[in-house]
């Protein structure tokens, strides 16, 4: 029996292309592994009215991991629309299945690596060494949305809330709320993640990346939070900024930080700017981890244009494969990983197309394979 099931799962579009580079540096490094596929994306979607299928999430629940593609999301009516016709009318409402499975598994953590490798013509600069933590299960994205809002929550809210009194009038079709849910456990476990990631690798500072001063009472608590948990760190410093400030620092001198940790839109977005500093989401990878299970994905879409066309830069995956094979303990194969991909990013002579490159999806694995 080999040593790890992992759960195989290329979703949509692309998600196949970098899946079968993924494998290509796996089966070279020889992982002692059995790959089980599972079915997810918007193809089930269409044909059955749900994108992760019940079958899937019991997958996930029998595996030690997931390493996934890409999943294409439409907003809600255009989803709609693309449905098979047994399933129009139904009231079936898509719902992004990377945030159901997050949620459902409990992985409350996000951590997203943005490192500038030398040599990568499309490095911001060159001396970046980002990790954002994003939380990965709460916030914006706890999926508590209202349109209409029902009479009874306008008037609980009016009732409880004197700022609400403006709203008090507004019809309901003509006004929509979405909650923003923070728990204190929640801020405790994503900042205590950044702490240890930031003492275990010997990284200076965390800043927590929020907007307290207008949000006060979700972000409040997270920088309270992160102010306790901080005394237990003393050889990490605590930086806090505002995310409408930091998008701008992290502009203009990315080099000063280092780890990051932010709530779960707030982490959504930063990340996305952190990954362009350093090359953009060709080279973004990240853990979805909880107490007991992972799911690795890279941070891209699913590119639906360029899908089956090997054309898209692997980086990402072999990245987010490297993450997957330190969380599972293999710390060894994935340093040789990251090597072969530093090597052949600086070497630059395979390179995909947004590198300014001719080389295949297959072929950058191929390279990173053979300097494993
Ligand atoms: C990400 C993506 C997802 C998110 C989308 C695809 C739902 O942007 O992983 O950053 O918003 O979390
Ligand atoms: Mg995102």
């Amino acid at each position: 029996m080999a040593k790890y099931r992992i759960a195989w799962l290329p979703g949509d579009g692309i998600g196949k292309d970098v899946m079968d580079a993924a494998r290509i540096v796996l089966d070279e490094l020889e992982l002692n592994a059995e790959y089980v596929p599972g079915d997810v994306g918007w193809e089930f979607w269409c044909s059955e009215g749900d994108a992760l299928p019940e079958r899937t999430v019991d997958l996930l629940r029998n595996t030690d991991c997931c390493l996934f593609g890409a999943i294409t999301s439409k907003p809600k009516e255009e989803a709609a629309r693309e449905l098979a016709p047994e399933f129009q009318d139904q009231g079936l409402v898509y719902f992004s299945p990377i945030v159901r499975i997050r949620q459902l598994l409990d992985l409350h953590t996000n951590m997203r690596p943005c490192k500038a490798y030398p040599g990568n013509p499309l490095n911001y600069r060159d001396d970046i060494d980002l990790v954002v933590f994003r939380e990965n299960t709460e916030g914006l994205y706890a999926g508590v949305e209202f349109h209409p809002v029902p009479d009874e929550v306008r008037q609980a809210l009016v009732r409880n809330h004197p700022k609400m009194s403006r709203f008090a009038e507004v019809p309901a079709q003509e006004m929509a709320i979405s909650c923003r849910i923070f728990t204190r456990r929640g801020c405790r476990r994503i900042v205590r993640q950044a702490f240890d990631y930031a003492r275990r690798f010997k990284r200076p500072s965390v800043t927590v990346v929020e907007k307290p001063n207008v949000i006060r009472e979700t972000s409040g608590m997270m920088i309270r939070e992160a102010r306790d948990i901080a005394t237990e760190y003393p050889d990490v410093e605590l930086w806090e900024t505002n995310v409408d400030a930091m998008a701008m620092w992290l502009v203009k001198n990315p080099e000063d930080y280092s780890v990051l940790v932010s709530s779960n839109m707030f982490g959504d977005i930063i990340s996305d700017l952190c990954a362009q500093l350093v090359g953009g989401l060709g080279f973004a990878s990240s853990a979805n981890i909880g107490d007991s299970y992972a799911l690795f994905e890279p941070t891209h879409g699913s590119a639906p244009k360029y899908a089956g066309q090997y054309k898209v830069n692997p980086m990402a995956m072999l990245l987010t494969v490297k993450l997957m094979l330190d969380w599972l303990g293999e710390v060894e194969s994935g340093q040789r990983l990251e090597t072969a991909i530093a090597e052949v990013i600086e070497e630059g002579e395979v390179r995909t197309y947004d590198m300014g490159g001719t080389s295949t999806t297959l072929e950058v694995a191929g390279a990173v394979a053979a300097k494993v």
